[in-house]
């Protein structure tokens, strides 16, 4: 089966080549989403919602899609790419929570992002309080690594000195 999506917007970020593994709420800089016009009617309520999913198309990858991911802030561990939030998957969907700071006509104004200036908007989703956080989640296999905290400061991108 061949699918085809049409991207509704454009992902706004300082980032051209570097971004952070995911969204740093307190990330400095203007992080924005254009909608594009004929889809502007869909943000009627958005901003009602504190925390919003973005589902994007990550269309700048440059290394081959492989089943076995080394995520770089996890040492050494080899884990399947279906239990990873790798970029490199086969469809690179990419997918992040953030804050709704104000949604202005066609744009919103969001906390940080973590993918690249002209990133392909696919959809927009609430995340809605108590359906989308579940009291009995767990780490997965980051539970194996041993040092959470540390762990957790790489993946929110928080500067550290050791
Ligand atoms: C680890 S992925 C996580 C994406 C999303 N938060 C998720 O969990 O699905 C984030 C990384 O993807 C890469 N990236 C972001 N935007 C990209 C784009 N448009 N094309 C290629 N790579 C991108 C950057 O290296 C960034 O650090």
């Amino acid at each position: 089966m061949h699918i085809v999506f049409h991207p509704i917007g454009v992902i706004h970020t300082p980032y051209h080549d570097k971004a952070p593994y995911q969204p740093v709420e307190a990330d400095e800089g203007d992080f924005f989403i254009e909608v594009f016009p004929e889809y502007r009617e869909g943000l009627q309520d958005l901003d009602t919602f504190t925390y919003i999913y973005l589902l994007y198309f990550i269309d700048r990858l440059n290394r081959e899609v492989s089943m076995k991911v080394e995520p770089v802030w996890a040492g050494e561990i080899e884990v399947g790419v279906f239990a990873s939030r790798s970029p490199l998957r086969p469809n690179p969907i990419g997918l992040s929570v953030v804050k709704v700071l104000k949604v202005e006509g066609n744009t919103i104004t969001t906390t940080g992002l973590d993918v690249f200036d002209g990133t392909p908007l696919l959809d927009i989703k609430p995340y809605i309080k108590d359906l989308d956080s579940k009291k009995d989640a767990n780490y997965g296999w980051v539970e194996k690594t041993g040092d959470l905290r540390h762990l957790a400061m790489h993946i929110l991108g928080i500067p550290h000195e050791y």
